[in-house]
């Protein structure tokens, strides 16, 4: 695949850009095995070879373990759905100083209790209830950007996730007391988040930490600056935030979650919303950017309804195209590209052996592109989205994962996606101002290879 080729001259879809695929397997030898921790090193999602969009199973062994690819989406269920897996434990330990025992990270019985939980924060009616929030933080990024002709769209969105997320969770902004939240996560996220040798090798989310003193650093600071929003929050309640409800929510017993949890489960939302949703709202800008007829298609629908008149997730069905854009954008650069489950017995998947301890990886970025499962896969096809209305449970589609630990925020992050972008595109006609293409690269989250500068021309001067 030729990451440079933007159009097929024949086929007016957009094919925009992805890593090479190799042509054959990378591993199968001490070598291809260093190979491989070398490619997924440098890109979660550079290593996949021709084979692997067409094979629905495969088998392999890396470091001397047994493993298992699975894009077949009735193995996905199973390995997803199974009592007979759990999420690896190296996921959690590069989170666990930023997201303690919140809900991200905990296991069996005390996952079982939190997800009921905090159930009710996360319904559509409590969601709706967050609306506002969302409509001011895109105002407020729309505001942030007039007056400028180009901008890093990457940088921008960051911000304004985050300001999303604090304005939801703890009605306060990124840039006035979410400030020092804002410099802790993105310090976080250049550095400690990424996957480091002992992550591979600790058997425990405490195990063998000792060089992890950044971590724990920030960390910390980040819980304590948590801690001191929630105390201020007690001392004076503000109705209609998910802080509120946390507050509010009460165990089978009627107790209030313990003060430690409250803030875990608040630190889980910080750290699992803002960076993928932050990264939905760069590529589909980056796609409608290079699909200025799809944009302006887009954009009609929000002209007849502004976004500053949501007030309900109702509302959000003025814009049948844009949800769709937002889900082809999951589709081919999904935030969460690759994520895996170890099996806790031997047993088997579609007919394959999996002994305990042997990891299955489930790649969102592969079943989305894979050749048995799409038609024409690695086209921009927003459209193909339109008459779907609950797409996130389609079988080859799983952007927010799928079974019990399915994303608690998917609906979270649906709404604030559309009204943040909304809010953009109503004030801006958004070009490329830099002809490379963007390459994704992928660590925990797919980012871009480079944080190109987006051209932004205003509506109103755009029409004259
Ligand atoms: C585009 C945005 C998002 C994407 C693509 C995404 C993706 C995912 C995926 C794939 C999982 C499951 C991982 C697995 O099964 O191993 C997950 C879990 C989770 N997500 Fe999201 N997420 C997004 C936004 C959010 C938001 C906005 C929140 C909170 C406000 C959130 C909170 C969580 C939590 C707490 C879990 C763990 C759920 C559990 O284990 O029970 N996510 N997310």
């Amino acid at each position: 695949m030729d990451p440079t080729v933007l159009t097929a001259p024949q086929n007016p879809a957009i094919i925009p850009p992805a890593p090479k695929v190799h042509a054959s397997p990378l591993g199968g030898s001490a070598l291809g095995d260093l190979r491989i921790v070398w490619e997924m090193g440098q890109n979660l999602v550079g290593a996949w070879s021709e084979e692997d969009f067409d094979n629905l199973v495969t088998p392999y062994r890396f470091m001397g373990q047994p493993g298992l690819v699975v894009s077949d989406p009735a193995g996905v269920r199973y390995v997803l759905t199974s009592p007979n897996f759990r999420r690896p434990v190296k996921v959690g330990r590069p989170l666990k100083p930023l997201v303690g025992e919140g809900l991200l990270l905990t296991e069996g019985e005390t996952w079982k209790r939190q997800r009921k939980s905090l159930a009710p924060v996360f319904t559509p009616a409590a969601i709706g209830g967050l609306v506002p929030h969302f409509v001011a933080a895109g105002a407020s990024l729309a505001d942030r950007l007039a007056g400028h002709d180009r901008a890093n769209l990457s940088e921008a969105f960051h911000h304004a996730a985050l300001d999303a997320v604090l304005r939801a969770l703890f009605s306060r902004r990124a840039d006035q007391d979410g400030a020092l939240l804002a410099d802790i996560a993105r310090r976080y996220v250049d550095g400690p988040a990424h996957f480091r040798f002992l992550d591979f090798i600790g058997k425990g989310l405490d195990d063998l930490t000792f060089a992890d003193g950044d971590r724990r650093r920030l960390g910390g600071r980040w819980l304590a600056a948590v801690d001191t929003i929630i105390a201020e929050r007690r001392a004076a309640p503000l109705p209609g935030d998910m802080l509120d409800r946390l507050l509010a929510a009460r165990d089978e017993d009627g107790r209030p979650l313990p003060g430690q949890e409250v803030r875990d489960q608040c630190s889980s939302m910080l750290a699992a919303g803002f960076e993928t949703t932050s990264r939905l709202l760069f590529w589909a800008t980056y796609l409608l950017a290079l699909d200025p007829a799809a944009q302006a298609r887009v954009r009609a629908e929000i002209t007849a309804f502004p976004a500053e008149r949501v007030a309900s997730l109702d509302d959000l069905k003025a814009w049948p195209l844009l949800r769709s854009v937002l889900f082809e954008t999951l589709r081919l650069y999904p935030a969460a590209p690759t994520f895996g489950r170890e099996a806790l017995v031997d047993t088997e998947v579609l007919g394959h052996p999996v002994p305990a301890g042997a990891m299955v990886t489930i790649s969102p970025w592969l079943m989305h592109r894979h050749r048995k499962l799409w038609d024409a896969p690695t086209a921009f096809r927003p459209e193909r989205f339109i008459d779907q209305p609950h797409p996130w449970g389609l079988e080859a589609f799983i952007p927010f994962g799928a079974g019990p630990r399915v994303c608690i925020g998917a609906g979270f992050a649906m709404a604030e996606a559309q009204i943040v972008l909304a809010s953009l595109l109503e004030r801006f006609e958004i070009t490329m101002a830099d002809d490379r293409p963007v390459i994704p690269r992928a660590s925990i989250t797919l980012g871009p290879d480079h944080e190109p500068d987006f051209r932004l021309t205003p509506i109103v001067q755009a029409q004259l």
